[in-house]
């Protein structure tokens, strides 16, 4: 079955062919991060307008690749929440004329579920049930991926995402937007212990993130270096911030793995191409015996190819949408089939 899947939920227009939720036949992204950089952030009236210029030229070029006209496609998926809600409405909207047009099903796609199907694509052997965690700029999850489209959440951020927090230390460092990656390379120069940050936990809720505290940390230890005239190693400020947040997550998937009995581990979102965070994943899997899954570089950030992979196991769920299909800002990752209504 060969999926055309559209994505435009932030900052990325994205369009990619894909074969039975596995096989990547094309994949084309335009990212507007050059136009947003100056901004220090995704201007949300910016992204909407260039989706709407970028989305025929970025599905033809799609279908084009993958050697298919859009009569031999099987069906229409799109990204339809969560993300920036004039984001999605162009992708959404863009789908249902495509469907209606070409009469395909139509297939809602929950952004954060791509992200973990993006594993699907890179690792055959791979099918739930798993253990994940979802690391992206919106959302730090650890989920139980029961079956391909049932998830039960295990613990949350209660405040900033784990690339949020990033990207918010990597500007106050004076990287442009997003900064993680440009965290992530100048940490790999610096001694990640030799800033001492704290590890903010939630009461009570042990499997629940909290960054914010360690990222105010971060601008605080500057500001106040920058007030007596004192030079701060960059490099160290930056590998320590990462220790921090990987430290964070790995003890609380660790922890999760445990409790629950699980070795299936999965990793998924933008912050998973992380050089401090796969590292450590590989040092716990080789300690405690996971079965390990990250998503290669390629497919870490957004991208429709994912969409086009989960779309293709929420088809055979009978997941569809007509054409009363809606985009929503936000979405909880484990919505089922009975109440999708009340988010697309
Ligand atoms: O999953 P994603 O592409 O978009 C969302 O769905 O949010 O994640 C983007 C996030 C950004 O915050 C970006 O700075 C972060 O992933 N990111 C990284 C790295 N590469 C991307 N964070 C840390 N280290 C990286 N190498
Ligand atoms: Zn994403």
């Amino acid at each position: 079955m060969k999926i055309l899947a559209i994505e435009s939920s932030c900052d990325e227009t994205a369009a990619a062919v894909v074969e039975d939720g596995r096989k990547i036949l094309s994949s084309f992204i335009h990212s507007q991060v050059a136009e947003h950089e100056k901004y220090g952030g995704v201007v949300p009236e910016i992204a909407s307008r260039r989706h709407t210029e970028n989305i025929i030229p970025v599905t033809e070029g799609a279908l084009k690749k993958a050697g298919v006209s859009l009569n031999e496609i099987d069906a229409v998926a799109v990204t339809a929440a969560p993300g920036l809600i004039g984001a999605l409405l162009v992708g959404v909207n863009f789908a249902k004329g495509l469907a209606a047009a070409a009469e395909k099903p139509l297939i809602p796609v929950h952004h954060i579920r791509g992200h973990v199907a993006a594993n699907y694509l890179a690792h055959p052997e791979l099918e739930p049930p798993f253990l994940c965690l979802i690391v992206s700029g919106g959302h730090s999850h650890i989920v139980e991926v029961l079956d391909y489209t049932r998830y039960r959440v295990i613990g949350k951020t209660r405040d900033d995402a784990a690339g949020e927090a990033f990207d918010k230390a990597a500007r106050a460092l004076g990287f442009p937007y997003p900064g993680g990656i440009y965290l992530d390379s100048i940490a790999r120069e610096g001694d990640p212990d030799a800033v001492k940050l704290p590890r903010p936990r939630v009461e009570g809720a042990p499997y629940d993130f909290s960054f914010s505290g360690l990222k105010t940390a971060v601008v605080n230890l500057l500001h106040n270096a920058a007030q007596k005239g004192q030079e701060l190693c960059v490099q160290d400020v930056a590998a320590s911030f990462q220790k921090a947040v990987v430290d964070l997550l790995c003890e609380k998937l660790v922890a999760a793995s445990e409790e629950f009995g699980k070795k299936k581990i999965v990793v998924a979102g933008g912050v998973s191409a992380n050089s401090g965070l796969r590292d450590r994943l590989e040092e716990e899997r080789l300690r405690r015996g996971w079965e390990l899954y990250l998503p290669p570089l390629s497919l870490c950030g957004d991208n429709a190819a994912m969409i086009g992979a989960q779309a293709y196991y929420e088809f055979l769920a009978g997941n569809l949408a007509d054409m009363s299909l809606n985009g929503c800002a936000s979405m909880p990752v484990d919505y089922t089939k009975e109440n999708a209504a009340l988010y697309f």
